[in-house]
């Protein structure tokens, strides 16, 4: 069997979109990984500032974590390009397809993080402990829980 000279070229094109759509994949995973260890950064942020406001860590250690969720909220909603949801990639990715289906909201939720924590900040560095803790609650609530609700799978465990 003979491809003759563009049957060879067309062969030769295929290989090229089937290696480039191999490197993507490879990309996409790597993209997700780093955003579940940035999800689990937040996860340390908030538990530094629950531990400040039950007087286990500095209030330098909560105004650096209250710091870090602020420039965090800012990069959520360009950690989920379309194409990385559980259901492109089971088993890796627990990001529900409702995040591209139902965007606006998902970017609210993003935004909400983002005021709350500005707000949350104040608190830090004119409170009590104890009025950090409930700020720090509702932060967990409408903040980071909002969007796991509707968004995120339920994690295995
Ligand atoms: C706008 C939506 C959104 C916000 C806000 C958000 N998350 Fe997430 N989070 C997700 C999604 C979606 C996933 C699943 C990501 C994946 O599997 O690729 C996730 C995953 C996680 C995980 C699981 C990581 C793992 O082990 O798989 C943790 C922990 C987490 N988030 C913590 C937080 C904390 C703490 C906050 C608040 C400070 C927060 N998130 C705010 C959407 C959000």
């Amino acid at each position: 069997m003979t491809f003759g000279k563009w049957g060879k070229v067309a062969v030769a094109a295929l290989g090229v979109a089937a290696l480039s759509s191999a490197v993507f994949a490879q990309d996409k995973e790597a993209l997700v990984k780093n955003r579940i260890d940035f999800m689990k950064g937040q996860a340390a942020d908030n538990k530094a500032i629950g531990d400040y406001a039950k007087g286990m860590a500095t209030k330098e250690a909560a105004t650096k974590a209250i710091n870090d969720l602020i420039d965090r909220s800012g990069k959520i909603v360009a950690m989920f390009p379309a194409g990385t949801s559980s259901t492109d990639m089971p088993g890796k990715s627990n990001a529900k397809a409702a995040i591209w289906t139902d965007h606006a909201k998902f970017v609210e939720i993003a935004k909400t993080l983002h005021d709350t924590a500005v707000a949350e900040a104040d608190v830090i560095k004119t409170g009590t402990p104890e009025a950090v803790g409930a700020a720090q609650a509702n932060l967990g609530k409408v903040g980071c829980g909002a969007c796991h609700g509707p968004y995120r799978e339920k994690l295995p465990g």
